[in-house]
């Protein structure tokens, strides 16, 4: 049976996982460039993890500018089993409030300056993303919120947005009135769409930090308030992550939802003779 290894895609605010044994910052190179910086790798509770700065340390790249191909290929190079994304995000549901926390389980991918896929070029592909994450791996992030005392809603629709400029009011209204949105990044797409390409499992965790533009009662939306929030979302984030191993365990049996086979009926392009 293969081994599991937790990866953890980590946003604003969160730099390392706490408790690693035997961390170490290792170099990645992939045919897609470098990913977003070093990958920190250690062990758990005795299971294998990974650690990528999504931004890289010091917040040096736009959610434009993350090489979204380059870190899932580096994951994937380093065996890695399972992706846990964590994020900040903003709110369209007034019940889901800054410092509560939101697996995600939908997205609407308004993204357009990016790379969304390993494919093309020789090599055609089309996976099916009708689900774009992993229950078990939602199920495993919902539980270690709950231990670690975090406010966590399940299932919610993530609005990804180009950036980097916050949304107008109008488009705001749109995404969460008739878009029927819970909460909106920019970083988890085509971020989610590749580690399926991959064949790797992958969960959202969206750290809400503010209620976007939307809100009457709510001053708009700025990085210093999102900052302040954020601070407070980072210690949670973390008590979430240690929770993780003891709940996935060590061996890492085939993934019920298929995750692991997305492959399986995608590729349209014969093999070569
Ligand atoms: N990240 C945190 N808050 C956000 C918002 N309101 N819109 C887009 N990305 C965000």
């Amino acid at each position: 049976m293969a081994q599991t290894k937790i990866a953890v895609i980590g946003g604003s605010g969160i730099y390392d996982i706490d408790g690693l044994e035997t961390p170490q910052w290792v170099t990645v190179e992939t045919p897609w460039g470098a990913p977003s910086d070093q990958i920190l790798t250690g062990t758990l509770d005795g299971i294998e993890m990974a650690f990528l700065p999504r931004h890289g340390r010091g917040h040096v790249h736009s959610p434009t500018e993350v090489p979204y191909r380059a870190n899932i290929d580096a994951l994937k190079r380093l065996r890695v089993t399972d992706v846990i994304s964590v994020s900040a995000c903003g709110s369209f549901r007034e019940h889901m409030a800054p410092g509560d926390f939101v697996v995600v389980d939908q997205f609407i991918d308004r993204t357009f300056a990016r790379e969304k896929s390993f494919f093309g070029t020789g090599c055609v592909a089309h996976v099916n993303v009708a689900h774009p994450t992993c229950p078990r791996l939602g199920d495993a992030c919902e539980s270690a919120a709950r231990t670690a005392g975090i406010t966590v809603h399940r299932d919610g629709t993530y609005l990804a947005m180009e950036g980097p400029q916050f949304s107008t009011l109008a488009e705001s209204t749109i995404y969460r009135e008739q878009w029927g949105c819970d909460v909106i990044g920019m970083t988890n797409m085509p971020e989610a769409k590749l580690a399926r390409e991959a064949e790797l499992c992958y969960a959202s965790v969206a750290m809400v930090t503010d209620y976007d533009s939307w809100h009457p009662d709510h001053g708009e939306v700025d990085v210093t308030a999102i900052i302040a929030t954020l601070t407070g979302n980072a210690e949670k984030a973390r008590a979430l992550v240690k929770g993780l191993p003891a709940l996935l365990g060590a061996d890492r049996a085939p993934c019920p939802h298929g995750c692991d086979r997305a492959l399986d009926h995608a590729i349209l392009t014969a093999p070569e003779k």
